[in-house]
């Protein structure tokens, strides 16, 4: 597989947030309410990014910056700058050549990437871009669980051979949020973008007259803790969860061996009205200790943000639908484009804080009371 012919970057776009009209000009409808939409009332969603944007930074001045940098360290190694891309669900929808697109801009600028379960393109190109990009950002591989342990064991073998470094399972999505805008919209995937990674599902589980679809069809075969366990015990590579929240969820997949967490509310599509990421980083820190991994999502869209992300304990952070925006708007070279522009605006904002690199960044560094 390879990419489609390069593309220009549309005039005018000078940060991220600039290639949404465009991505939204060359979608269809109903796959950009998939993309751009939340859960219900849409109340996280807006939340998210107002949190970011409503916590102030304080300059401080005079400092020899000299030497500066954005690496920072993660699971044993070192990463040119804090940013992974989120798992993204077929992305084919925004772009012909999909997460192939994005894992070259990754690779290019040095930043991760965390390939979707639901990816529609195959695990193995993507890893290969990686590994044919020395200073490339970690590549992991998120999985959804599925009750069906001869098929994980398969997924969980696959995703090593490929090449990932760790597995994120997603545990804050064991059903989909009411997502009303996307139903108004009648989205459903088009015949040939898939998630070529997944074999069949299988078949509901038959239902008594009484019972619930979702506590008695769904949920006996969500995870629990007990599974956590399990995909441990069944692959070497470093299990990471997304989705956590609350600081005792945290504090027990720390004590079970998960490797790092990621404090998530899915980009606001899964329960409505769970506050901003940026409200809850600070407590879910406090909870694990300095030194456990630690990365954010959700209305990053700056990378002022980023900055304020790891001031509130985040090692690093996953970038979600600006990356797709600029993927929609100008595939591969977009996406590179626009994690250059999220790395200046975070050298800058360094510099106007003060932080010679991001060991210096800290709650100091913030004005909690809004701007
Ligand atoms: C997602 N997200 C997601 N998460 C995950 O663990 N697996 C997945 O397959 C997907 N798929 C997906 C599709 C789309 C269209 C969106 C917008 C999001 C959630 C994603 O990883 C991340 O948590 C949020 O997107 C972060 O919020 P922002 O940056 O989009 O505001
Ligand atoms: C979503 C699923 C795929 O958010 O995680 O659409």
């Amino acid at each position: 597989m390879s990419l489609s012919a390069l593309q220009s970057i549309p005039e005018g776009v000078v940060n991220l947030a600039d290639f949404e009209p465009h991505a939204q000009a060359a979608m269809r409808p109903q796959d950009w309410a998939y993309l751009n939409g939340g859960a219900a009332d849409e109340i996280t969603l807006r939340a998210n990014r107002a949190a970011w944007d409503r916590l102030g930074l304080r300059p401080r001045v005079l400092r020899d910056l000299s030497g500066g940098h954005t690496r920072v360290r993660l699971l044993g190694r070192e990463l040119a700058q804090p940013v992974l891309l989120a798992p993204i669900a077929y992305q084919q929808l925004a772009h012909a050549d999909g997460e192939l697109a994005s894992a070259y801009a990754a690779a290019a600028q040095g930043a991760g990437m965390v390939l979707s379960a639901q990816s529609s393109v195959a695990m193995e190109p993507v890893a290969r871009v990686f590994a044919n990009e020395p200073g490339s950002g970690p590549l992991w591989f998120q999985l959804y669980w599925r009750d069906d342990r001869g098929f994980m064991r398969e997924l969980l073998q696959r995703i090593e051979q490929a090449g990932f470094e760790a597995l994120v399972l997603t545990v804050d999505a064991p059903v989909h949020g009411a997502r009303d805008r996307e139903r108004r919209a009648g989205f459903k995937l088009p015949e040939h973008i898939r998630a070529v990674n997944l074999g069949g599902l299988k078949k509901p589980l038959d239902l008594q007259a009484g019972q619930s679809a979702l506590f008695d069809g769904l949920m006996p075969r969500a995870a629990t803790w007990a599974e956590i366990a399990w995909l441990r015990e069944h692959s070497k590579l470093p299990l990471l969860l997304k989705g956590v929240t609350h600081p005792e969820d945290a504090v027990q997949a720390q004590g079970l061996g998960a490797a790092g967490l990621v404090v998530s509310n899915h980009g606001g599509r899964t329960l409505d009205t769970v506050p901003a990421t940026a409200h809850l980083l600070a407590d879910v820190r406090a909870a694990l200790g300095a030194d456990y991994p630690l990365l954010v999502d959700g209305g990053i869209r700056r990378g002022s943000d980023v900055l304020k992300a790891i001031a509130l304990g985040a090692d690093a952070v996953l970038l979600g639908r600006p990356y797709v925006h600029a993927l929609a708007a100008a595939g591969a070279l977009g996406v590179a484009h626009g994690l250059r522009l999220l790395r200046d605006e975070l050298e800058i904002a360094m510099a106007l804080c003060g932080c010679k690199t991001l060991a210096d960044a800290g709650p100091h560094l913030l004005w909690p009371r809004g701007v």
